[in-house]
């Protein structure tokens, strides 16, 4: 299939052939133990835990389950995330630094033990994870990691060679008894456990604002709530990020992925590369073949014009470095990032004794997502978790925060002028078939597609968050905000928040 020809709007493989439990709407107000805004890993883990020790907890989710970023991840269930270990003992300590470290490992020991416990069939594999380098300047950063990793007892090290040879390199730092599986078919039998534990879920179901109280209230866009001790909101962005100002402190990152079939025996192993843009490399079986998950090309939402260029690398380096052309499946999707890169789990606010979030994983979410489900069900069934403190999103570290905050919002206001100042234009004749670019209609910014009929679909290009202007997604066909990484459909609705209004459709 050559790239020209992939589906328009791809379907992950993990969603390929696997039965979905379906569940309704919520259709009247409910009384529950605890609420959860979400049905991602973080949700389904937090709500499986729960539900096994007796609380009554509800899920509600905006669209269906396990369809937001868990259904496009890569699912490397691992420890190893990125060259990371080096730089938290640098900023929090060598004490927090191997905290995040057990955090991270305990969740992926927790994954290993309930696909036993449970018997769950989804290709879990035990693997070596690898950080290659072929990159002199990136070697030196390798060689620290490495350090980390001798400091805080992780089995590991740097290596000479991999097991897969053709992955160019000088060096690698491998950290051994890592793991990858199906995140889908782990994750559907721990939401019939929710269940059969008496659990509920609703799906097609937005949270829309919760009143805060000793039995804070959930309420949905249809104005049905749920009333109950606590509430976990795990609906990756903050679905109300301006209590906590996590509009400032966070920013979203997409990456891509193509999936390839391989003829050849896989040696084994899972593989990223330490130097930008990133090639990722695990494996998946496909019936009696393998796939090769390729996946990397990260950059910030909105930021990424001509997108269609990141899954043609993709194909590039498959072809040019592991010899395999048959694509069989592409995706992308995007990851929040906090300004030290460790992610919020635990209360709302500071004043919020009984609302809880968990995001911010920098595409780790596999064991950071686990982790977090571990440690609410513990803090809303023990009053507290080891790792609590780590991750609690009322921290503040002056170095590095102060100055990823000022990066970051001092991005974000340069796209907000850009948007009101550095606009180009097209007149709507000139968007050609399959084109989205912007306009102007009677005055007014505008992002306008042309559909393979001819027909324009026309919105107002303003983002309803916070007023910075959209972006055209080649690859997804969708419009992306380089603010805070809202997406929209080519007729406005919402695909992921922060925002939570369409963006206004324009009659042309
Ligand atoms: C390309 C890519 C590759 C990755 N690869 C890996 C990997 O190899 N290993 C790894 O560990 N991690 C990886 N990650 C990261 C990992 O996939 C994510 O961190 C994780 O899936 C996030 O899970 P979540 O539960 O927080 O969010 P989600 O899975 O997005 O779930 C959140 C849910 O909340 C719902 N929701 C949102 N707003 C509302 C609302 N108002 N009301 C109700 N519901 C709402 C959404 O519809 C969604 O279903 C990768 C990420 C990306 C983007
Ligand atoms: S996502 Fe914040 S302005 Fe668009």
């Amino acid at each position: 299939m050559t790239i020209n020809q992939w589906p328009q709007f791809p379907e992950p493989y993990w969603r390929e052939h696997l039965q979905f439990p379906s569940f309704q709407s919520l259709e009247e107000d409910i009384t529950t133990d605890v609420t959860i805004i979400g049905g991602g890993i973080s949700g389904i883990t937090a709500g499986y835990l729960l539900s096994l020790q007796g609380v009554n907890v509800t899920i509600i989710e905006a669209g269906n389950i396990l369809n937001g970023t868990t259904g496009h991840t890569t699912a490397k269930v691992t420890a190893q995330h990125g060259i990371i270990y080096d730089e938290f003992i640098n900023h929090f300590g060598e004490e927090k630094a191997k905290l995040y470290y057990q955090a991270s490992d305990s969740a992926r020991e927790f994954i290993k033990q309930t696909v036993q416990e449970l018997t769950i069939n989804c290709d879990f594999e035990e693997h070596d994870a690898y950080i290659y380098t072929n990159s002199e300047k990136e070697l030196s950063k390798l060689e620290k990691e490495a350090t980390a990793y001798e400091k805080l007892g992780i089995l590991g090290g740097l290596v000479d060679s991999m097991p897969l040879t053709k992955l160019p390199m000088i060096k690698a730092l491998v950290m051994r008894g890592q793991a990858q599986f199906h995140p889908l078919k782990y994750l559907v039998p721990l939401t019939e456990s929710i269940i059969k534990n008496g659990g509920q879920i609703f799906e097609q179901t937005t949270a829309v604002d919760i009143e805060e109280g000793t039995n804070p209230k959930v309420i949905t866009r249809n104005g049905k709530t749920i009333t109950s001790n606590q509430v976990i909101c795990c609906s990756h962005y903050p679905f109300k990020d301006t209590a906590g100002f996590y509009f400032a402190r966070m920013y979203q990152e997409r990456s891509y992925i193509v999936a390839v079939k391989s003829d050849e025996p896989y040696p084994g192993g899972m593989y990223i590369s330490a130097e930008t843009p990133t090639r990722s490399v695990r494996t998946t079986p496909m019936g009696n073949d393998n796939l090769l998950l390729l996946s990397g090309e990260g950059h910030k939402t909105g930021h990424g014009i001509n997108t269609m260029e990141h899954y043609e690398a993709l194909a590039t380096f498959g072809k040019e470095v592991l010899g395999v052309t048959d694509i069989q499946y592409r995706w992308s999707a995007q990851d929040i990032y906090t300004l030290d890169k460790m992610p919020y789990i635990g209360h709302y606010t500071s004043g919020s004794d009984n609302i809880y979030l968990a995001t911010g994983y920098r595409k780790w979410g596999m064991t950071n997502g686990t982790a977090a489900g571990i440690i609410l069900s513990d803090l809303i069934t023990k009053g507290s978790n080891p790792y609590a403190e780590l991750f609690s999103p009322s921290r503040f570290h002056a170095d590095p925060d102060i100055k990823r905050f000022v990066e970051h919002n001092a991005d974000v206001a340069y796209q907000l002028v850009k948007g009101k100042i550095g606009m180009n234009f097209k007149h709507p004749e000139e968007v050609s078939v399959g084109e989205g670019a912007h306009v102007k209609i009677n005055g007014e910014k505008c992002g306008a597609y042309r559909d393979e009929n001819g027909q324009l679909h026309v919105v107002n290009s303003t983002c309803t968050h916070m007023g910075c202007e959209v972006e055209w997604n080649d690859g997804e066909r969708t419009w992306d905000c380089p603010c805070h990484g809202s997406r929209f459909t080519i007729n406005g609705d919402v695909i992921e928040g922060p925002a939570e209004i369409p963006l206004k459709k324009v009659d042309f």
